[in-house]
Parts: C-alpha cells; structure tokens; sequence
C-alpha cells in the first residue's frame, strides 16, 4: 500500500478506546456475577479475539445500540469449550485468560496466530504453577498451543522478574480465586487496569507501592464501564503533530492514566507542546492538544519504560527529528511484542534514512536526519505499521507499506482518521 503523504496535521480526533481496558472489560465481565455494560468498547481485532474466546467459554456476550453487554455467572460459569480457544494476534487475551481458566473446573486449549504461537508464556505459567495451576505446551514446553486445567488454587507472595501488567493481570485474576493471602511485588510499576477493575466490579486489593496483597475467594459484580481513547493510539499524533512543521491536533478524551503516561513526561522532555484539557478525574480522560515544536534528545531508561512501552517504536521516529542522541535502554521487553520491535524499527526506519543502531536492550538514534521514500514492512505489527505512516509524512517521496492491514489489531480507522488530519496548505 502506498502511504499517505502531507505536510502538516490540523483539526480534532475522537481516537479509539483503549485496548488494555477493553480487554479486561469483557474478563472481568465474564467472571463478575449479573450484567456488565461497556460503552466505547474497542472494536479492533485484538479486543475482538477476547469476546470470541468468551463467547467460546459459553458467556452470553451481546452488542445493541454500539454498547457490549455481558451477563456474568462468575467463573464456576464458564462452559468447557467444544473447539480451541483462539487468542489470535492478542498477547493480553492468552495471558490473562490462563489466570482466569487457572481456578476453573474447565480444561482448554489455547493457542494464537503465528507471531502469538512465538511468544514466551513461560513468564506466566511459572507463579500460576507455583499457585497449584496445571498447564502444558502441547508443541514445545512454553509456546502456544497450550493445554490448561483448572484447579484449586493456593495464595502466593510473587516477586516479579519481569515489569509485566500482562503478567501481574493473570497472577491477579488467579489470586481472586485462590485459598488465601497472594502478594505480588512489581519489578517496576506497570499499567494498572487490572487493579482499578478489581476495585471498580466491588473487590479488594490494597497496593502499596511496588507491593501489590489481595486475598482470594472473592466474589465481583457486573458494572458500567466507560472506556476512555487509547493513550498508545494517541502517541501516534502526539509525536506526528510535534515533528510535522505548522501543526495543531486536538486529541478527545484520551486516557491519562499515570502508569501510561511515560509517553507525554519524555515529549515534554524533548521540547514538546502538549497541553491537557477538559480533565475528566472521574474516567482518568482529558483532551490533549498537540502544536509542532523544536525537539531535543533525550535518555529514556528505567522506571519509565513500562509506562511507555508501547510508545517506544513511535518515539524512536521522534527522535530521528530531535537534535542529538537519544538513547533508550532498559527496553529489552521490544524483542518479546507482535515482533521484535528493536530490530523491526532499525531496520525499517534505516530504509528511509535514520541513523539508528539497535542495543540489546533499545536503541541508539541520531538526529536529526531527513527521511526519504522507501518499501518498508510493519512486520505485520500494527504499532510498526502505524509509526512507518507517521515517518512517510516527513518525506514527499513515495513510501509503500507491506502488510499495512496489521493496524486492525489496534486501531482499524487509522489510515482514514490520518487522512482526516492531513492539510496540504497551511
Ligand atoms: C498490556 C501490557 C503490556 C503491553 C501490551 C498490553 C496489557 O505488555 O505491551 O500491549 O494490557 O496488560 P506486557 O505486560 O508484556 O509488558
């Protein structure tokens, strides 16, 4: 596919509902007793591939009038499927659905796409094991297709190897279901949704800090879910209208929730102009308007990586138009997503004339540097694919994308909702 070209980025966006709520919406949901109504539900294929395997366990999942309704009967609810569940692209879905089927009375296979059936599972069938889970990798000990069998399970203190919310979110949903007192200490702090959920379908959890006790055996009820727009979409116009010269975008009711707000702390760094508006406390939402400004590198290491980590390939773009050397570091987590997004944003970005070299833990970018056209690949990798589009905008020579169609995971309105913004005389 030919990307879309243009010079300058003007006008408002409603962008998608975020995914990582979406997601534990249905969950929690499912496992919740009565009904569950979800507003502004994400319906991109990732989240999809959640309501399909729901509705695979038996759960009575419904849409009307553009909301998601599902009638919970608790976990002891949950049907044996008659096929094998189908996580598809959806690195959150397999996770955290071992969690939940961990204390069922249920057996079930699982398994994904080919990039899913890649990734490591070992990092969540370890604490679930060591809380009395029985699960196996059918091929190879820890890849998908894997077989799991609920059972009871016993309360565990965890300390995590791994900054994972993926992994925090299945000990979680296990430790709800578990005899006893878990606590799960974070490596760093990552996206919270699984702990404000508990709290918001009626349960108990207490963190404190990195420390994170919850007891078992408690029961959640259905509730209302407003899901406000994905801040890792949002990135995607947060960094356009930054390095796009005569820029302004106003960006609606994006989520700004602090454990995912790595994103608008480093732009500020590197001489950002974000500004928050209309602040919704109540649904941690705000309008975020967006001018074109003079970028500087920066360093982006540490406990800010989590809170980031989705951003990461759309803010090395940034850098190849910020004056100086950023580093990132810390990030060996981008070899483990949809692709190895180390090597993927290298190597792509290289084609269209940054100067980038990969680390084994991130990536090392000079700026600034022009980019010109090229044929690059999203490696079939929606944040891949949506961040080459973005760098197709600084050149006006021809960029063609292979396999583009991998933003529907995330963000299937994105080429549509670029063009929207596009403004050729400013
Ligand atoms: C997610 C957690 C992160 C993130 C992913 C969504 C979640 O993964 O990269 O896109 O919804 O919990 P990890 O937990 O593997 O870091």
């Amino acid at each position: 596919m030919k990307l879309l070209s243009g010079k300058h980025l003007q006008g408002e966006l409603v962008v998608p509902a975020d995914k990582s709520i979406s997601h534990r919406s249905i969950m929690f949901g499912a496992i919740s007793h009565g009904k569950t109504t979800v507003t502004n539900f994400l319906k991109a294929e990732d989240c999809l591939s959640t309501i399909s395997v729901f509705k695979q366990l038996g759960v009575d999942i419904t849409e009307e009038n553009g909301q998601i309704h599902i009638h919970g009967q608790g976990v002891e609810g949950l049907q044996t499927p008659t096929t094998r569940l189908d996580a598809g692209n959806s690195g959150t879905t397999i996770r955290l659905i071992l969690g939940i089927l961990a204390g069922s009375k249920l057996t079930a296979e699982i398994a994904g796409d080919e990039s899913l059936n890649r990734r490591p599972m070992e990092r969540v069938m370890r604490p679930l094991r060591e809380m009395g889970a029985h699960l196996e990798g059918i091929n190879q000990p820890d890849l998908p297709p894997l077989r799991i069998t609920g059972s009871s399970l016993k309360a565990i203190d965890y300390a995590m190897p791994i900054a994972s919310a993926q992994v925090k979110s299945a000990i979680l949903f296990a430790a709800l279901q578990a005899e006893g007192e878990t606590t799960i200490l974070e490596k760093e702090k990552s996206r919270n949704h699984t702990e404000e959920m508990i709290k918001q379908f009626g349960g108990e959890i207490t963190v404190e800090d990195k420390k994170i006790t919850i007891s078992g055996g408690q029961q959640l009820i259905g509730q209302e879910i407003t899901v406000p727009g994905d801040i890792s979409s949002a990135a995607f116009y947060l960094v356009a209208a930054s390095i796009l010269p005569n820029s302004q975008v106003t960006l609606k009711q994006v989520g700004i929730n602090p454990t995912r707000t790595g994103i608008l702390d480093v732009l500020a760094e590197m001489g950002a102009s974000i500004q928050q508006v209309a602040i919704d406390s109540q649904n941690q939402a705000a309008d975020l308007i967006v001018r074109s400004a003079t970028l500087k590198s920066c360093t982006i290491e540490g406990a800010i990586i989590p809170r980031l980590i989705d951003e990461l390939p759309i803010l090395a773009l940034a850098a190849t138009q910020a004056t100086g050397t950023t580093i990132i570091r810390d990030a060996q987590e981008l070899k483990v997503k949809e692709t190895n997004r180390i090597d993927a944003t290298a190597k792509e970005l290289t084609k269209m004339g940054a100067a980038i070299e990969t680390t084994p833990d991130g990536l090392i970018i000079h700026g600034p540097t022009p980019l010109h056209g090229a044929i690059v690949d999203s490696h079939g990798d929606h944040r891949i694919g949506m961040m080459l589009q973005i760098a197709a905008l600084l050149t006006d020579e021809a960029v063609e994308l292979k396999q583009p169609e991998a933003v529907n995971i995330s963000y299937p309105t994105f080429f549509k909702d670029v063009a929207k913004l596009i403004k050729e005389d400013v």
